[in-house]
């Protein structure tokens, strides 16, 4: 099943999204399969349960797209439940990034080179581990979604306002998407 992508201007993509307990959620590998169905639909790499709906520190990638450029990326698919962000470090690099939240909008973002969390799998099996190159920037990218920020926000203040008009028609479903999202501006059953 796939979800309906929550756009830009919905309040749950800035709420801090909070942990999840295993028996609080005895179907959550249902829903990290429908996510997985969510994101390759959209064409996705990596994506975050508040995009769809829900305020939970749970997030997925496959950062297979990539391989081409990293070899070691070539089955890089992960789930991550109730990541910590230890340490973020190295020199920062800039990436033309994208989210499914913001369609057609990319912008070069700079973030660390490498990023150490704790996180738990789909198993409930406890990782601690450092991520570097792209897998590291769609994880820090997907993070910052369950800490309720988005890449725009490390945008500078000239480069904000140039998409600002963008962004609002977003919100009001004024975009041309090839998947189907949830606009927080457009009002049901008038
Ligand atoms: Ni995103």
């Amino acid at each position: 099943m796939k979800f309906p992508i929550v756009a830009y201007g919905d309040p749950i993509l800035r709420r801090k999204a909070t942990a999840i307990e295993p028996d609080e959620y005895p179907h959550i590998k249902e829903l990290i399969e429908n996510m997985f169905e969510t994101m390759y639909a959209a064409r996705g790499v990596g994506l975050a349960a508040p995009q769809v709906g829900l305020s939970m520190r749970l997030f997925i990638v496959d950062a297979s797209p990539f391989e081409e450029d990293d070899p070691q990326l070539k089955d890089f698919k992960k789930v991550f439940i109730n990541a910590i962000a230890l340490e973020d470090k190295g020199e920062e690099w800039a990436f033309n990034e994208g989210c499914l939240s913001i369609p057609d909008i990319r912008e070069d973002v700079s973030r660390k080179a490498t990023i150490r969390l704790s996180y738990y799998d789909e198993g409930w099996k406890h990782h601690e581990e450092t991520f570097s190159g792209m897998a590291a920037r769609i994880i820090q990218h997907e993070y910052d979604h369950i800490e309720g920020k988005l890449f725009i926000d490390k945008l500078s203040p000239l480069r904000k306002r140039l998409i600002q008009k963008k962004l609002n028609d977003i919100s009001k479903g004024i975009v041309e998407v090839e998947y189907k999202m949830k606009f927080p501006a457009v009002k049901k059953g008038r």
